[in-house]
């Protein structure tokens, strides 16, 4: 199961799929359909935009998990760079998943006790060879998650302190969450997408375009190597 951040990735993912079809459920689009790998094997896949946020990166989750049990989760989508090493169009996978603005000493007593999540080790091999193969620079790393952007030096500077996170974005840990309660593997690709320190007076400064036609590429990949 794919969950994709912008329409026209998943949009790309549904042209490599063969007898796609699209189901309007959960308030969702659920776009499911057969991938043939090169190696001749071929993959059962289903695709869907969650929206933003932990609740709707949540529920779809559990959604896609409920309907279609699938043997992995790949959420992919853009993120604020957090790392002085890293720039714009790098990626960060996301070895661990922590939350930015929830308690995690109270959820963590209750199933899975954890207060942070993690992407599956083999998925993470996977997308670092697909990464390679694109020649894309990424490391596998921290990434927090709240449920608002962050901009400005001063917020960037807490987020750094609390979480070490090395990227910012508003689904990654609630994937992983609903992923790890559920026994399913998970795997958060993130392409950065702006430097959180810079403060945007519009999300329309935002063209999110060309990274969507990365990560879908980025997607297609993995799924050649599953
Ligand atoms: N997604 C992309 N950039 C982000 C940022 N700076 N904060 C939160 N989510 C983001």
């Amino acid at each position: 199961a794919i969950i994709g951040a912008m329409d026209e990735e998943v949009a790309l993912i549904a042209r490599s799929l063969t007898d796609a079809v699209t189901h309007a459920e959960a308030g969702l689009n659920v776009t499911e359909g057969t991938f043939a790998a090169a190696s001749g094997e071929t993959l059962h896949v289903v695709a869907t935009v969650a929206g933003m946020g932990t609740v709707n990166a949540a529920s779809t989750t559990q959604h896609l998990i409920d309907v279609y049990a699938p043997e992995s989760v790949i959420f992919s989508g853009i993120a604020g760079n957090l790392n002085k090493d890293l720039h714009i169009n790098d990626v960060v996978l996301g070895g661990t998943l922590r939350y930015l603005d929830t308690d995690m000493r109270l959820i963590a007593q209750s199933e899975p006790k954890t207060d942070e999540f993690h992407s599956d080790p083999h998925l993470l091999s996977v997308a670092g060879e697909a990464l390679d193969e694109m020649g894309i620079t990424h490391i596998t790393g921290v990434i927090a998650t709240g449920n608002y952007f962050v901009e400005g030096d001063e917020n960037t500077a807490k987020v750094k302190a609390e979480t070490g996170a090395d990227a910012v974005e508003m689904e990654g840990a609630a994937v992983a969450h609903v992923a790890a309660r559920n026994g399913v593997p998970a795997l958060v690709i993130r392409a950065l997408s702006d430097n959180a320190d810079t403060e945007y007076e519009t999300f329309k400064e935002f063209d999110i375009s060309e990274y969507a036609d990365t990560a879908a590429k980025l997607v297609i990949n993995i799924l050649g190597r599953l």
